[in-house]
């Protein structure tokens, strides 16, 4: 027998007449897509509740920085309805719900309040009504500790959350001394609150003995896992959690929903009662990290071609009160701080600030973003300096392919597509031709300003913390030829459930609506990693389809002895099971095996390769690879009023092969809107108190269908599969997408510039708010009116 893998043998098989449907690489919508607009698709809050079901909510803090003096809950625990109320001092295990269990963020707060809105207690009642109201009956005296409620507060106490990181690259000191040309400023970049339609949400049903089940809306099961069986003092394997679908999670609910989970557990557990805990969105809004907002310095050498010869960037992150995610997210600022360029010689530094606000949390892109943002000020920077085009300035510092391709971090790029990329976008986009046409309306039009800008972008894909670089799958086939799939990550709307489907679906040639795509369990893929930093699809995808491997190579085994023909005269096709001359269907060759006593059920399990990171040393290969896009936005500023409309963009963005181009699509659009919101119009404000006054969609203005490109563009590359050995070749889509809107704020800041004839930088900050854009222009003005700017 020839030592032909069934890989090898599908290989060999002519092309079948017929294609499978949901095969790998076709569009092929979202296999909840349809239950999503007609409401039937089921989320925590819609699974029918159990019998005597308890509500819960929570009770917060009104103080920044406070010792608790006394906490009276006479009247909660008398409200009507009211079953229960438990504090610190009911966990039998350990006050402690922070990622990593850094002991650093207690369930309830005991001695001291670190935060406005910090949870003190949690109440049980009949109904959610009734535990809402009871919630705020609770007397707290507190004795008021100094806050520290911003970066530059924060700066000035030094304390940090987390332990800071540098990365150096040659010697950025000498270099900057040495070249031709210096400067040097700050960029102020916003937070970001995640906003996803589902607010956070937990169900618990208690079983017997130590067992609690629990439904909870989460990027991390096993974590809440790990977390609840920590809060009660019980096994891991006591506890399953359970989720089939979020409505959004964006990052905010990888290490958020462990607050919520653990309440409901505790509730459980302590009444024998099934317990629920949804919070208004104002709670959620007020209680759960967001996007760091950073303070970036930089200073920056360069020749009068627009060449940057050394980068020295600092950023500052207002990390909040507790760690979190925060040591990875600063981390990956700085992995992202070069964005497509090569700076020869950097020094990069974090310093994750401590504050008494909520602790920040993973954000699409997770800091990531925030480093390419300070990356695009600096080419932007070196562009006003020497009157050159922004383009001309970004692709004359773009990585090389062959030389001038180290980072900072000492990965060189070995993939690098962002020269070809930009090079198709600007002409598909027309940008020379417009930038003219741009000129010229801005010469005619005194009031309304055109600006225009193309941004590139490279994302790092991988954990950077290696061990959460692996993923796995169990499959399993039943009697009547269906499929059951299961896998490690979970589903928030970006289609990691039908792309993983398809995956199988392609090793079996089956149909896709043969495979029954299940809810994410503890119970069934154990020890699994956040889906997060995008690689939910590599990871499992691989994981799943080496399951299915698995069990094709047991069938393809049995058939052969069973029909007495050559293993690879077995094979999968769209048609059905080839068996030597026979043709089965897969149902009968299934029925088969299990009357012959072969195993139906199998697990795939799968490890990122070529990656390791030394963080002391700062060097390593911390991504098996990179995903790259670029977008060309044009917008139109009312110079009077700071208003403005994005006109037109265009994107052409890099999925390698991509496994679905539809889904990848949506990623992309939705990517790139909640990018532009984050740095045009989304603003979290905090006041004096510390207390976040932006808490609602009222205050708060993410994007909206009015506020989309008039005209959006959006391509993906082709012919550009994955070098690396990726799940078919594709490459991650969920992150890179939103930092493709940093092509608006540079829009705006074009539009801007204009009022001062383009001779001076406007370090316009993020968010451009129509407010900030206004005092850009009037500042710019004035600088001009000074003479500044004057060659
Ligand atoms: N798309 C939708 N519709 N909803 C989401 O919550 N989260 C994003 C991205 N796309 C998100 C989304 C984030 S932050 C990540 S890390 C990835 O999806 C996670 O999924 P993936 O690894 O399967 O791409
Ligand atoms: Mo995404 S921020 O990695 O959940």
């Amino acid at each position: 027998m020839p030592d032909k893998t069934p890989a090898d043998i599908n290989a060999d098989i002519p092309a079948a007449s017929r294609r499978i449907d949901g095969a790998v690489h076709d569009s092929r919508r979202h296999e909840s897509a349809h239950k999503h607009v007609s409401g039937e698709a089921l989320y925590v809050d819609d699974i029918a509740e159990p019998a005597g079901l308890l509500h819960v909510q929570l009770g917060l803090a009104s103080r920044a920085h406070a010792r608790i003096l006394s906490l009276d809950l006479e009247a909660v625990r008398r409200a009507p309805g009211v079953v229960a109320v438990f504090t610190a001092a009911d966990i039998p295990g350990d006050n402690d719900i922070g990622a990593g269990l850094r002991h650093d963020e207690p369930l309830f707060a005991e001695d001291v309040v670190q935060y406005h809105g910090h949870p003190l207690f949690a109440v049980a009642a009949e109904t959610r009504d009734q535990a809402r109201r009871a919630a705020g009956l609770a007397k707290v005296e507190y004795e008021d500790l100094p806050a520290v409620l911003d970066i530059a507060a924060a700066r000035a106490t030094g304390t940090l959350v987390t332990p800071p990181m540098t990365l150096r690259l040659g010697d950025a000191e000498a270099a900057l001394k040495a070249a031709p040309r210096t400067l040097s400023g700050r960029i102020v970049i916003g937070g970001q609150e995640h906003f996803y339609l589902e607010s956070q949400i937990a169900m618990a049903i208690p079983g017997e003995d130590e067992d609690v089940l629990l439904h909870v809306s989460t990027q991390h099961p096993s974590e809440v896992q790990h977390i609840v069986a920590h809060v009660l003092d019980i096994p891991d394997g006591a506890v399953t959690v359970e989720v089939r679908r979020m409505g959004g999670g964006f990052g905010g609910k990888e290490t958020q929903a462990n607050l919520f989970a653990a309440c409901v557990a505790l509730v459980a557990k302590k009444t024998g009662r099934a317990a629920k805990l949804r919070p208004d969105r104002d709670d959620d809004i007020r209680i759960t990290g967001k996007r760091h907002d950073f303070e970036v310095d930089y200073q920056v050498g360069f020749d009068d071609q627009g060449r940057i010869l050394a980068t020295d960037m600092l950023f500052a992150a207002r990390c909040g009160f507790a760690a979190d995610l925060s040591g990875p997210v600063t981390d990956r600022a700085l992995f992202h701080a070069d964005n497509c360029y090569f700076y020869g010689n950097a020094r990069m530094a974090s310093l994750p600030l401590k504050t008494n606000t909520v602790s920040n949390t993973a954000f699409r892109g997770f800091g990531g973003p925030q480093g390419m943002v300070a990356a695009e000020r600096v080419v932007e920077e070196v562009a006003f300096a020497t009157g050159l085009d922004p383009l001309d300035v970004r692709k004359v510092n773009f990585y090389g392919t062959t030389d001038r391709n180290v980072t900072p971090y000492h990965q060189t790029v070995e993939d690098n597509i962002i020269g070809p990329l930009v090079d198709e976008l600007e002409a598909w986009s027309d940008y020379r031709a417009r930038r003219q046409a741009i000129r010229a309306f801005n010469a005619a039009n005194p009031y309304l300003k055109k600006g225009l800008a193309l941004t590139p972008v490279k994302f790092g894909i991988s954990f950077t913390f290696t061990p959460y670089n692996q993923g796995g799958a169990l499959i399993h086939i039943y009697t009547d030829g269906s499929i059951h799939l299961n896998h490690g990550g979970t589903e928030m709307g970006q289609g990691l459930n039908t792309k993983v489907a398809q995956v199988v679906a392609d090793e079996f040639q089956v149909d896709i609506g043969r495979i029954r795509i299940t809810a994410t369990t503890t119970g069934k893929v154990p020890n699994t990693s956040a889906t997060a930093a995008s690689s939910g699809s590599d990871i499992n995808g691989k994981a799943a389809q080496n399951a299915a491997r698995a069990l094709k190579a047991r069938l393809v085994e049995f058939a052969a002895g069973h029909w007495n023909v050559p293993e690879a005269a077995v094979v999968f096709t769209a048609e059905g099971v080839r068996v030597g001359d026979r043709l089965l269907t897969f149902r009968e060759v299934v029925k088969a095996a299990y009357m012959g006593r072969i195993s139906l059920s199998a697990t795939g399990y799968y490890k990122t390769p070529k990656i390791h990171w030394d963080r002391a040393k700062g060097q390593g290969r911390p991504f098996l690879y990179y995903a790259y896009g670029a977008a060309v936005a044009e917008v139109t500023v009312d110079t009077l009023t700071g208003e403005y409309v994005v006109d037109q963009v265009d994107i052409l963005h890099d999925c390698g092969d991509s496994l679905n181009p539809a889904l990848d699509k949506g990623q992309v659009e939705g990517g790139f809107i909640q990018g532009m919101g984050w740095l045009t119009t989304e603003e979290l404000w905090w006041d004096a108190q510390g207390r976040l006054r932006t808490h609602a969609p009222s205050t708060y203005k993410i994007p909206a269908c009015g506020d989309r490109p008039r005209r959006f563009n959006v391509r993906l590359v082709q012919n550009s599969p994955n070098v690396e050995d990726t799940i078919h070749r594709s490459k991650a889509v969920g992150e890179p997408p939103l930092m493709l809107g940093i092509s608006v704020l540079h829009a705006l800041s074009d539009a801007v510039a204009s009022v001062a004839g383009h001779k001076i930088c406007p370090r316009l900050d993020a968010p451009a708010t129509p407010e900030r854009v206004l005092a850009t222009i009037e500042r710019l003005r004035a600088q001009a009116a000074a003479g500044e700017g004057m060659a």
